[in-house]
């Protein structure tokens, strides 16, 4: 029998997909579950035909530059690739694969968290009752801002942003979105199309980013683009750091442009913008988007998927 070919898992996955990948590779596994250096990486890459990667593993042209010819698939356990430079690795002939769909839910639901969370005080509330210091009650103390029936605006409507519409319906949300090309009506849930970003946020009540981050998103929230919104508007990222230009979002929340702030993503991970945590009006969380149980094993699964259909000689379903 040929030998199973050699798969690198550089983080902790789930133990399912522990299991099954061990059912058809080789595994080696990262015992430490730390964030490998570039160095690491390319040493790595002599030693294994495929690497299982997530969004933490950078890719940059020059680490790609000097891979291994061995490696010839990454198969990332994460739906974004902003990690991976994907033109350098076509470049090289080395496959990239991602895993889309099986995490919208899960991520749609912190999306959600953060938003009633932002919304209705949720850091303050908690503190307040957890410290002992709660010890007033009136008509005007903690009101917040009401989610139900409020203008909701999105940031691009792939899997997520639609997961994440289909929720705020729920809510009876008045959907706005901004997508590159307009979805086909029974993929809208009832959305208003924008074709701009100009136009969309001014209905920004309460805005969600749900777009990939690429060179053109960059900073796509930044000093310009906020004053676009509404005064007092509650801003959602579980996206990417990138898309938010931190300091402007700042400047936004000590005026009051921005009411209040869900974030599950920053330009630092780990670790975030400790200015944050000078608001009481800021929801944050570690980026957990994704991190349920069922959702880590369907990624898992998701990779395996695309590597075994590489390995039997296949296109994998979700080839970049
Ligand atoms: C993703 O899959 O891109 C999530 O952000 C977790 O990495």
């Amino acid at each position: 029998m040929a030998d199973k070919p050699v798969l690198w898992l550089p983080r902790r996955v789930s133990d399912a997909t522990i299991a099954r990948a061990r059912e058809s590779y080789e595994v080696i596994l990262n015992e430490a579950d730390d964030v490998s250096t570039a160095d690491e990486i390319v040493a790595m890459s002599a030693r294994v035909d495929a690497m299982m990667p997530c969004h933490s593993e950078i890719f940059s042209a020059d680490v790609v530059s000097r891979l291994d010819p061995r490696l010839k698939i990454l198969a990332n356990h994460s739906v974004g690739v902003d990690h991976c430079d994907l033109a350098a690795l076509k470049a090289r002939g080395i496959a990239v694969t991602n895993t889309p769909d099986v995490l919208s839910d899960a991520t749609a639901e912190i999306a959600m968290l953060l938003m009633l969370g932002a919304a209705r005080r949720a850091v303050e509330g908690d503190r307040i009752v957890r410290s002992g210091a709660w010890d007033f009650w009136s008509p005007s103390f903690m009101v917040g801002k009401q989610v139900s029936g409020a203008r909701l605006a999105i940031v691009g409507m792939g899997r997520v942003g639609q997961a994440f519409a289909k929720k705020a319906r729920g809510f009876d949300m008045e959907i706005h979105y901004y997508n590159r090309q307009r979805l086909a009506e029974d993929r809208e849930f009832g959305a208003t199309y924008h074709s701009s970003l100009e136009s969309l946020l001014p209905n920004g009540d309460f805005l969600s980013l749900h777009c990939p981050a690429t060179p053109e998103t960059k900073n796509l929230l930044n000093a310009d683009s906020l004053k676009l919104l509404p005064a007092g508007c509650v801003i959602v990222n579980t996206a990417r750091g990138a898309l938010v230009d931190e300091a402007a979002l700042i400047t936004a929340l000590r005026s009051g442009q921005v009411a209040a702030a869900g974030l599950d993503c920053f330009v630092k991970e780990p670790g975030g913008n400790p200015a944050f945590a000078d608001f009481e009006t800021v929801f944050m969380l570690p980026h957990i988007g994704s991190a349920t149980v069922r959702t880590r094993d369907a990624m898992g699964f998701r990779a395996l998927d695309n590597l075994d259909a590489f390995f039997a000689g296949r296109t994998p379903k979700d080839l970049l």
